[in-house]
C-alpha cells in the first residue's frame, strides 16, 4: 500500500478536459482539484483560450462578439498564440515543479473546431503544433461526452452570455463539434478517454478519480 502523504510525483502531470459546450468541464475541474488538493497533491487549474493575463484579454475577442468575427484560419493563429505563452509560462513550469495541471481544452479543440469542423487541415494544425507549442500533449485527456441540444441548452442558460459566439453557432454545428470529437477519441484511445456526462456530477467525478487513480497508482 502507497502513503498518499509520501506520494510525491517526480515530474507533474498534464490532465485536459474537452468535449462540447455546456459538457460541465468546469465544474469537473472543480470538483477533481478538490480530491487531488485532499491528497496533498499540488494541482494547478488552467484554461484555454486564457492562462496568462494577455490570453483572458484574447479570450474576450474570440468568445463574445459576432460569429463572423474570425474565420477559423484566423482563430487557429489566435489559439496557437495564446497556447505558446500558456505553455511557456504556466504549464512547463508547472510540470517542472511536479504539478497535475488540469486544463479546460487545450489541443484537441482546436483540432475539433478550427480542423475537422473548421476549414483548417490536421495537417497543418499538426505542423503549428510542433513548430510552436512544442508538440506538447496531455498525459491524459476526459473527453466528456453529452449530446448538443443538452449541453447547449446548460450552456445558454448560464450566467454569463456574453461568451456565447461558439454556442450562437446552431445545433447542426455543435453536432459536428461531438462528431470530431468523437471520431478523435476513437483514433487515440490510449490517451482520451471518454466520460459519459450524461449523469450525475458526483458520479461523473468519481468515474474521472478511478481512472486517474489507477494512471498514477494512488490508493484511496
Ligand atoms: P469554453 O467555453 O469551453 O471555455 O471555450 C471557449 C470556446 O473556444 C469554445 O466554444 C471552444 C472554443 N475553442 C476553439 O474553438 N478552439 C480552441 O483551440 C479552444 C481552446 C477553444
Amino acid at each position: 500500500m502507497q502513503n498518499n502523504k509520501s506520494l510525491k510525483l517526480r515530474k507533474g502531470f498534464f490532465i485536459s478536459f474537452e468535449g462540447g459546450e455546456g459538457v460541465g468541464k468546469s465544474t469537473q475541474i472543480d470538483l477533481l482539484k478538490n480530491v487531488l488538493a485532499n491528497k496533498e497533491f499540488n494541482v494547478l487549474t488552467t484554461r484555454e483560450p486564457g492562462g496568462t493575463k494577455e490570453a483572458e484579454e484574447l479570450r474576450k475577442l474570440l468568445v463574445t462578439g459576432d460569429k463572423k468575427a474570425w474565420d477559423s484560419c484566423s482563430e487557429t493563429l489566435i489559439f496557437n498564440a495564446i497556447r505558446r505563452e500558456h505553455i511557456n509560462k504556466i504549464i512547463l513550469p508547472a510540470i517542472e515543479n511536479g504539478a497535475l495541471v488540469l486544463c479546460d481544452r487545450f489541443i484537441d479543440s482546436t483540432i475539433v473546431y478550427q480542423g475537422l469542423v473548421g476549414e483548417v487541415s490536421e495537417k497543418d494544425l499538426l505542423e503549428l503544433h510542433q513548430k510552436y507549442c512544442y508538440n506538447l500533449y496531455p498525459d491524459i485527456t476526459f473527453f466528456l461526452d453529452l449530446s448538443p441540444e443538452k449541453g447547449l441548452n446548460r450552456a445558454l442558460k448560464r450566467q454569463n452570455t456574453v461568451e456565447n459566439r461558439f454556442e450562437n453557432l446552431g445545433l447542426n454545428y455543435h453536432q459536428k463539434i461531438l462528431d470530431g470529437f468523437d471520431s478523435l477519441q476513437k483514433r487515440n484511445p490510449d490517451r482520451i478517454i471518454r466520460i459519459n456526462a450524461d449523469n450525475d456530477k458526483e458520479f461523473i467525478s468519481n468515474e474521472i478519480s478511478n481512472h486517474l487513480n489507477k494512471l498514477l497508482n494512488i490508493n484511496d
